[in-house]
């Protein structure tokens, strides 16, 4: 074999929504384009904020010369400073610039922690259902994933659940919130929860537990609920974040990490992942971006837009007998699919041009997720398909 046979196998078991994205290019080539109603990318279709252009073509007109060269690699001073001062405003905890490290997404973030803490064979907790990455970001760093449900009705933290399965073995928990893929918020008090039992553990083993709080969404909340912060609320806390979603600038690479300044370790933490940052080959965020990034902190992309989409989908798809938790952010619903094998309903749903992806691909069988980052015009087209399908799935008369 060509490549490595584990890379193959990867492929292979994580080829979802691909497989659905090679359908839905099959069935725009045969039915035309306006014909299919694909909710499988979580590739925002709104523009980054007007600040964006606006700063993006200041800086063009005024380049800072060297604008374009290497740089420390935890990134630019001042958009280090601008990002903890953000953090800082919105966890009542000062955050010094010196534990933010500027990144490639969300995604180079992970694996800066990732690869930072992780010892061969350690543990690492993710609850289901969750970012099909995680696992493939573990195992880049030579650890272990184990799976941990939430609750089941509500997709809460089940801190229970988390508590049996914390082993000698585990270094780190990664929580998402709001989540991709079922939206949920998790509230202070179970964060708190969450918390106090890492920290139990700790007094009582001398072991520390990182949680990861991978929150790309952070900004995406809707009816003005506030996301809670990590920081005042669990102690030993990395946060992974980027502007992919906030800004919708995925394409652009731009992200960071930041450690609790109330986390005994975090001067050596960060020393280990301005190190990994480097030898992972990213060697430095994004220059243009990060300089762009730093005028925009307190800047979002319109999150009434997608309240309006949440609120239209919820509304027809509960009324047509589908049963979901309606979230509270980012851009995704998780209804439980109404036939016991979710990938089956995912095939129907493609036989009425509707392409979704079955929550087997998120840990989570029996659910599927829908992505509403899309055209609201394409969601109200789709609507009498939806009720086609949930007609043929048993749900609606
Ligand atoms: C939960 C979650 N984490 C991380 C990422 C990766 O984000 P980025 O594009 O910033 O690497 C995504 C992207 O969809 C995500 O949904």
């Amino acid at each position: 074999m060509a490549i490595a046979m584990k890379i193959a196998s990867h492929i292979s078991k994580s080829s979802w929504i691909r497989r659905m994205f090679e359908e839905g290019e099959r069935l725009r080539q045969e039915f035309g384009a306006d014909k299919i109603y694909d909710f499988t990318l979580g590739n925002p279709d709104v523009e980054p904020p007007e600040a964006f252009n606006r700063e993006l073509l200041r800086l063009a007109q005024n380049p800072v010369p060297g604008m374009h060269r290497y740089m420390n690699n935890a990134g630019y001073a001042e958009t280090r400073a601008a990002v903890a001062g953000k953090l800082s405003r919105d966890s009542g905890i000062a955050v010094p610039a010196d534990n933010v490290i500027m990144t490639c997404g969300a995604g180079g973030a992970l694996n800066v922690v990732l690869k930072t803490i992780l010892n061969p064979a350690e543990e690492v907790i993710i609850l289901a259902p969750f970012f099909v990455e995680y696992k493939f970001y573990i195992d880049n760093h030579g650890g272990v994933p184990v799976e941990v449900w939430t609750n089941r009705d509500t997709f809460q933290l089940d801190i229970e659940a988390i508590d049996k399965a914390i082993t000698a073995k585990t270094r780190a928990i990664i929580i998402c919130s709001p989540n991709n893929p079922t939206g949920v918020i998790y509230p202070a008090e179970s964060l708190e929860r969450l918390g106090a039992l890492l920290k139990r553990k700790f007094e009582q083993t001398g072991h520390l537990i990182y949680v990861i709080s991978d929150e790309p969404y952070a900004r995406i909340a809707f009816e003005g609920k506030q996301v809670p912060n990590i920081f005042p609320l669990v102690e030993s806390s990395v946060i992974v974040t980027s502007h992919s979603k906030d800004l919708a600038l995925p394409g652009e690479r731009i992200g960071f990490l930041a450690a609790n300044p109330r986390m005994s370790t975090a001067a050596q933490f960060m020393e280990g992942a301005v190190f990994s940052n480097r030898v992972l080959g990213f060697v430095n965020a994004p220059a243009l971006m990060q300089r762009l990034v730093a005028m925009l902190q307190d800047e979002s992309v319109d999150i009434a837009e997608y309240q309006a989409k949440r609120d239209l989908l919820v509304s027809e798809l509960s009324g047509l007998g589908f049963s979901l938790v309606k979230p509270d952010g980012a851009f995704y619903l998780f209804p439980k699919s109404p036939l016991a094998d979710d990938v089956e309903f995912v095939r129907l749903a493609q036989k009425h041009h509707i392409l979704l992806v079955p929550g087997a691909g998120f840990g989570a069988p029996g659910f599927f997720r829908i992505a509403y980052c899309v055209d609201k015009e394409m969601i109200e087209r789709s609507l009498p398909s939806w009720r086609n399908l949930a007609k043929e799935s048993g749900l609606s008369a």
